[in-house]
């Protein structure tokens, strides 16, 4: 009780207005290039303390080996490396700079042929800076090389996923096709294609579904219908909710925040604590239900049958509701949350049975025939998909996948089996023990173990508590996950 208290003076001090809890959803290190790059190449240009404050954050980021990998914790890539090797040029730093230089230095020592951008064949202006940085970063002159002889040449250190032979077979066969497109298919293709991105910009108000191809479909629409449509402003005026402004320099985040992940946790763990009750408390309870109630999800997409979408009326979205991706695990956790606040004394009851019952109905859609729940939509293809995968740097991204539940004391007895001596467990995305300590704790509650009666569960709580910090917050570096290695 002493630690929730605790974890909770921490938090009064950090919310907002609105009653949500704003935090860095910071990590990948591919998104500020997607920024930089894009908007180079549509001419716009970052404010100078943008410029600044990211250029800070990439230097801060940058490893000891020479260059960047695909996250803050990753070793250095030749992809990470030259894509933000690029956005620091364009963001004014010049090529005799030492830093500069070294990371040339690394990327030449790997001798890559660089992934390119396809489609419809559209391109920045050929600037001096853009014919500077071609010569920065290939051994040989730019125009001798032949892209298309390089498409499945990838350097060792940047291939996660693997193509499969057949994506191999297909990228030299495309190549060859691109010498001889059929016009009118051709167009018809991307007319079909264009049609899809209208589609998601206008689904997700110009966010889509993460920030890689929040940039993408900019530059397509800018390239398609100008600097002066109505698309491309609305595209311009969210880059804002993107970025973030941490301690190391202005950061590109996953999506416009966590603000319902973490709204949903926080609210669950005042309600069961009984802090909620707590007079002092009310104020800031009521203030995130408030939010709660404004951020479900009333309506499916406006196109969400034309662009495939599963339906997301009723659901509660990872961020903010205006993206409108029903992801399954948010809606489970923020009508959670609701039913928590709602079940107090003093709040109103905002959020009517109606709309819970919207979002229950939704999250049994979400159901596969085989019992397990995925993500963002039910599982749709062959896992054979994967074989299309031209990523590189993802696996298992062709396809949704589900996640056990069926199998409930399997699952339990692997919760046990993967617990570490310490009493944590270890999060599979990113550096995430205390995280995933709090969702094993969660099933292992569910499946009725507590601090009373489990051995295991009584090791967890030393170990969150140990890890408190002295401002009453929990936090993960990549520094202190050495410590558990
Ligand atoms: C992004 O998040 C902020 C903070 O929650 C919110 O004020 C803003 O409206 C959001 N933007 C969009 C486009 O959802
Ligand atoms: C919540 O209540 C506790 C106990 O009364 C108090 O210490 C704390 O400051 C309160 N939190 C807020 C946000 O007022
Ligand atoms: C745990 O055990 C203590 C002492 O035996 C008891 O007072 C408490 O109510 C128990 N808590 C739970 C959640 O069972």
């Amino acid at each position: 009780m002493h630690a929730a208290r605790n974890g909770f003076e921490f938090y009064k001090q950090i919310q907002a207005d609105d009653g949500h809890w704003a935090g860095a959803y910071g990590g990948p290190l591919f998104l500020i290039p997607g920024l930089v790059i894009g908007m180079y190449v549509m001419g716009i240009s970052l404010r100078p303390e943008q410029k600044i404050e990211m250029i800070r954050y990439l230097l801060r980021k940058r490893r000891k080996e020479g260059g960047w990998g695909l996250h803050t914790a990753a070793p250095p890539t030749t992809f990470g490396t030259v894509m933000n090797y690029v956005s620091l040029r364009i963001l004014g730093l010049s090529p005799d700079m030492p830093v500069m230089a070294e990371t040339r230095a690394w990327i030449h020592k790997m001798d890559i042929p660089l992934g390119y951008l396809y489609g419809r064949k559209f391109k920045g202006p050929l600037t001096p800076l853009v014919e500077a940085i071609r010569s920065e970063i290939y051994i040989q002159p730019y125009d001798t090389i032949d892209f298309s002889q390089h498409r499945n040449n990838i350097h060792p250190v940047d291939i996660y996923n693997p193509h499969h032979p057949i994506l191999d077979v297909l990228n030299s066969v495309l190549a060859t096709y691109e010498h001889c497109a059929f016009p009118p298919l051709r167009r018809k293709g991307l007319e079909a294609a264009y049609k899809l991105v209208v589609y998601e910009d206008e689904n997700t108000g110009y966010q889509t579904v993460g920030p890689v191809s929040k940039m993408l479909n900019m530059v397509c629409r800018f390239a398609e219908e100008g600097a002066e449509s109505e698309a491309f402003q609305q595209h311009l005026g969210k880059i804002d909710d993107f970025l973030w402004m941490s301690e190391e320099g202005l950061m590109m985040t996953g999506t416009n925040g966590s603000q319902l992940w973490d709204i949903a946790f926080i609210s669950q763990a005042l309600v069961e604590t009984g802090l909620a009750e707590e007079e002092a408390n009310q104020t800031s309870c009521l203030k995130a239900l408030d939010w709660l109630d404004k951020a479900q999800i009333r309506d499916d997409p406006k196109w969400y049958n034309e662009a495939y979408r599963h339906r997301s009326k009723g659901a509660w979205p990872f961020s903010t509701p205006e993206q409108s991706y029903t992801v399954s695990d948010c809606a489970g956790e923020g009508m959670k949350a609701v039913l928590a606040l709602q079940s107090l004394s003093y709040t109103p009851k905002a959020v009517v049975e109606q709309r819970l019952k919207d979002c229950a109905d939704l999250l049994l859609t979400m159901q596969n025939p085989n019992g397990g729940f995925a993500s963002y939509e039910l599982v749709r293809g062959s896992c054979k998909l994967e074989w299309l995968n031209t990523a590189e740097v993802f696996g298992d991204i062709m396809i949704e996948y589900t996640y056990p539940d069926r199998t409930l004391r399997k699952a339990i007895q692997y919760v046990h089996n993967v617990q570490k001596p310490d009493g944590s467990w270890h999060g599979s995305w990113g550096i995430c023990f205390t995280y995933a300590t709090m969702f094993a704790l969660e099933s292992l509650s569910l499946a009725g173990e507590t601090y009373n009666n489990s051995a295991s569960v009584r090791k967890a709580c030393e170990f969150l508590v140990k890890h408190q910090m002295e401002d009453g917050g929990w936090g993960e570096t990549y520094m202190a996950s050495l410590l558990h290695l």
